[in-house]
């Protein structure tokens, strides 16, 4: 077994050794948070701890391909401006020798606490999981606690696709959801309940493929999450191994959330449809924590599994976070905001009223750029469509285009011909009305769009040249009133 300082000396060096060539790419986020080198995926251990914003991510430092996982980690005070800190876990002891897996934070009386999986595969590619524990006193330098782990393995029925505790505290007791599989391959959450984080007992199936009238609905379930929103449970997973059905999941895998009554004590959530969070691309393994502001916010990897061929490899990493955003349950449904914290971000503002876009397509003097927010706020006449193209390049074949298509009702995020990378086709349909709010965020190869106040939010990564930074507003079929429209720099 390797020793945890070696294996840390290592990734330090691989940062250190790649720091001039991550340095050099123009695709580098400004205000998101990325991996120092190699591959970020799911955010992990997401907590407000002492005033201070904690996440952890899985880290692979050596390749932009998964592999050996690391737990990275940065912190922040206002969730906007994020500080690198020393890695949290390096994969040192017998039940972690293939990577510690996804996981979560807790402060329990006072000690920060992390709850993880443990990845063991053998010469035969065979799994075992285990789930541990680590604590800190500092929030800086983490122990795996001697007597891990604390869960042997998957309860009998289940395989070894057992992962990413979600730990929280109700009354005197500890709950944790994790992820599962049964052994006719239905995807799962289960739910575990424990007086001492230590002695786990399984309540539990929470729900999953074939239950709760969801018809078959995935081989695995990964990362769940379960919490409460204006008195009403919501459970957040991602299962695996649904097809896509019309607009409804065209990503590789999904997700979403469903909204019910938690049994503490069947386990059993009683709950309604599936929704997806986001309506866009990349977009995976979610994590919410609930701050000492009490706004339930979440964080959510802005990447997909399997897919691992975006143009940043050529610089030695790969993929990066979402903004976090705030959840609020409208009816049953989550509707998602930017945290307000993102407007410090905002500089030389400048601003529009009252414009009129009648079948043509215009530019505004100062409207343009790759690293900025859009608020716009516009009212649909009689036009068919309206849209707006991001990222042109002045020869025209580059362009990211958000249109709405008033007839049908439906949004749509086209990255056909924004540059290199995926290209694809993302839409949905929305409520119907008159007006059309978008709050848009670019950075240097991302495009987040918040549609009416967070009903919809597309995600996606886009990689189009440095120069192609124009912005153009089109109308068709008639006419479309911009009543504000605002631009910053961030
Ligand atoms: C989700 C996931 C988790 C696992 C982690 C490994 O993307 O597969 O289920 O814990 O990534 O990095």
């Amino acid at each position: 077994m390797v020793k945890n300082t070696e294996l840390l000396k290592k990734a330090y060096h691989k940062i250190e050794e790649s720091k001039d060539l991550i340095k050099s790419d123009y695709h580098r986020l400004k205000y998101h948070v990325m991996p120092p080198v190699g591959l970020l995926n799911d955010p992990n251990g997401f907590i407000h701890i002492n005033g201070e914003y904690h996440l952890f991510y899985q880290f692979h430092p050596f390749d932009t391909k998964h592999g050996l996982k690391y737990w990275g980690h940065v912190k922040s005070r206002d969730l906007v401006n994020w500080e690198e800190m020393p890695i949290a876990l390096a994969p040192s002891e017998w039940y972690e020798t293939h990577g510690c897996y996804s996981g979560s934070a807790v402060n329990n009386n006072g000690i920060f606490t992390l709850m993880y999986t443990g990845n063991v595969k053998d010469e035969k590619g065979n799994r075992e999981s285990y789930q541990c524990i680590a604590t800190s006193r500092d929030g800086i330098t983490f122990e795996k606690w001697p007597g891990n782990p604390v869960i042997h393995n998957q309860p009998k029925g289940y395989t070894r696709h057992f992962r990413d505790p979600k730990v929280w505290k109700k009354g005197a007791n500890w709950y944790m959801v994790i992820g599962a599989q049964t052994v006719e391959e239905q995807g799962r959450v289960l739910l575990y309940k424990s007086h001492d984080i230590k002695k786990w007992e399984m309540i539990g199936e929470v729900t999953g493929s074939n239950l709760n009238n969801l018809g078959y609905f995935g081989y695995m379930w990964e990362c769940p999450d379960l919490f409460e929103l204006n008195g009403k449970d919501v459970l957040i997973a991602c299962p695996q191994g649904l097809q896509p059905q019309g607009d409804f999941y065209n990503n590789i895998y999904q997700a979403g959330y469903f909204i019910g009554k938690l049994d503490y004590s069947t386990g059993r959530l009683n709950h309604g449809k599936f929704t997806e969070l986001d309506r866009g691309f990349e977009f995976y393994a979610p994590q919410t924590m609930l701050d000492e502001k009490g706004r339930r916010i979440l964080i959510a990897w802005m990447g997909l599994p399997e897919r691992e061929d975006h143009p940043t490899i050529d610089y030695g990493w790969i993929h990066a976070m979402t903004i976090p955003r705030v959840l609020h349950l409208v009816g049953d449904k989550i509707y998602q905001r930017p945290v307000e914290e993102i407007k410090t971000l905002r500089k030389k503002p400048i601003s529009y009223k009252q414009i009129e876009i009648k079948d043509e397509e215009i530019e505004l003097e100062g409207i343009c750029g790759d690293v900025i927010e859009i608020l716009v706020e516009c009212e649909i006449r009689d036009a068919t469509q309206f849209g707006i193209k991001l990222r042109c390049s002045d020869d025209g074949t580059q362009q990211t285009v958000v249109s709405y298509d008033k007839l049908n009702n439906i949004f749509k995020f086209d990255r056909e011909r924004s540059g290199k990378g995926y290209g694809g086709i993302r839409r949905c349909t929305l409520k119907r009305s008159q007006i059309l709010k978008l709050n848009i965020f670019l950075d240097t190869s991302s495009v987040e769009i918040f549609v009416n106040d967070g009903e919809e939010v597309f995600t996606g990564r886009v990689y189009p040249d440095k120069d192609s930074k124009g912005i153009k507003f089109f109308a068709k079929g008639g006419s479309v009133n911009v009543k504000t429209l605002e631009k910053w720099e961030l």
